[in-house]
């Protein structure tokens, strides 16, 4: 395992993340407490440190059980992540989004259920169109100060509104959000629209979160095994079908998993990355870790790529064609050092 540096800290992290969704079964799937300790420590034993939990996942019992693991452990030697924002509470109109006063309740509580002093990494969880962005970051910045909290993240939030915290979190001298957590896998590319560069910009980890799209891109469905991801889903319509089995003929070439495939492609895209990966058997895990020692030929990644791209709309798309590129520059497109 390798490390990397949590966007613009000196916060060293996995180069994976283990997501941890699945630890509890109060959803009706789901690992129980004791695979759920044998995957963290199979997680911790090949040198991985970065867990992801939110204080929704399995009503709690996600961040429970890794409270009664971390209880018995090294709790510093690992960055331990988790989100506000969602409760279903339908007597307090206040149990839920982004305002302070449910963050600060809300960090509580999990400081309860992990069984510790201090969260590493927090994220906020879904963007919820109600609360002004310096609400959120003065907000951060207090549980910073108090030491109850390191450092501050948003997930599931518009590239313009994470871009207008950032430069005021700037401005105001107050922790910026260092890692942005959202959808991103071959299934779902659309973050490469406004999301991903803005991330790069700010110097923000990406962690993407369903990076093997529930399960479905390891290609178990089109094997006939089963899984929470239903025959329904946009994961397993045709289009996702047709690129799963670009990714299955990759790994046959290299003779590794789908998944492998799937998860190394995105840490090939030029920007930091840390997938996050969830599993909810032993054996799942095992298999994943070993996407550290594969890398993708630029034959491979462009195959894969041209199976998967979406296009990147306006004004993504406009700007990449050659006569705006070159207006743009003037007489002067050759002689003008680009930046990547
Ligand atoms: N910020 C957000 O809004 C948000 C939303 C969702 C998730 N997350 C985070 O992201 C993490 C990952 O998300 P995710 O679990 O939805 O997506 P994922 O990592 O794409 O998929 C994980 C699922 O894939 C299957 N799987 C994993 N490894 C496998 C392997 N080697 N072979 C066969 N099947 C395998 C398992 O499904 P089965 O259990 O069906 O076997 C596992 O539960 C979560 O744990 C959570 O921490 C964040």
């Amino acid at each position: 395992m390798k490390y990397k540096l949590l966007g613009r800290s000196g916060l060293k992290v996995s180069e994976l993340c283990l997501g941890t969704m699945g630890f509890g079964t109060d959803n009706g799937w789901g690992a129980d407490a004791a695979t759920s300790f044998d995957i963290m420590d199979e997680f911790a034993g090949a040198g991985g440190n970065f867990l992801d939990t939110a204080n929704v996942y399995q009503k709690g019992t996600s961040e429970r059980i890794i409270g009664d693991y971390l209880a018995n452990q090294d709790r510093d030697y690992f960055v331990l992540a988790t989100k506000y924002t969602l409760k279903d509470n339908q007597t307090n109109p206040n149990a839920s989004g982004n305002n302070r006063k449910n963050m600060m309740r809300s960090v509580e509580e999990s400081l309860k259920r992990l069984k510790t002093d201090f969260i590493d990494v927090l994220y906020l969880h879904i963007w919820d169109d109600i609360t002004p962005i310096d609400e959120v970051l003065r907000g951060l910045d207090d549980l910073i100060r108090q030491g109850k909290v390191t450092y501050a993240a948003i997930s599931d939030t518009p590239a313009w509104m994470v871009a207008k915290g950032n430069t005021l979190a700037e401005l105001m001298g107050w922790s910026q959000f260092i890692a942005l957590q959202v959808e991103y896998s071959l299934l779902q590319r659309t973050p490469e629209r406004e999301l991903i560069p803005m991330a790069k910009h700010f110097g923000m980890t990406v962690t993407p979160w369903a990076p093997l799209g529930g399960g479905a891109l390891t290609g178990k469905y089109l094997k006939g095994d089963t899984g929470r991801v239903k025959p329904e889903s946009n994961r397993r319509n045709e289009n996702s079908e047709r690129i799963t089995k670009v990714v299955m003929e990759v790994a046959d070439e290299l003779g590794v998993s789908a998944g492998n495939v799937a998860l190394q492609w995105m840490r090939q895209q030029g920007f930091s990355c840390i997938p996050i990966v969830g599993a909810t058997k032993l054996s799942q895990l095992k298999d994943n870790l070993k996407t550290t020692s594969l890398i993708l030929s630029d034959e491979h990644l462009k195959k894969i790529d041209e199976a998967s791209a979406v296009p990147l709309g306006f004004p993504g798309d406009f700007f990449k064609e050659e006569n705006v590129r070159i207006n743009s520059f003037g007489g002067f497109y050759d002689r003008v050092e680009k930046r990547s």
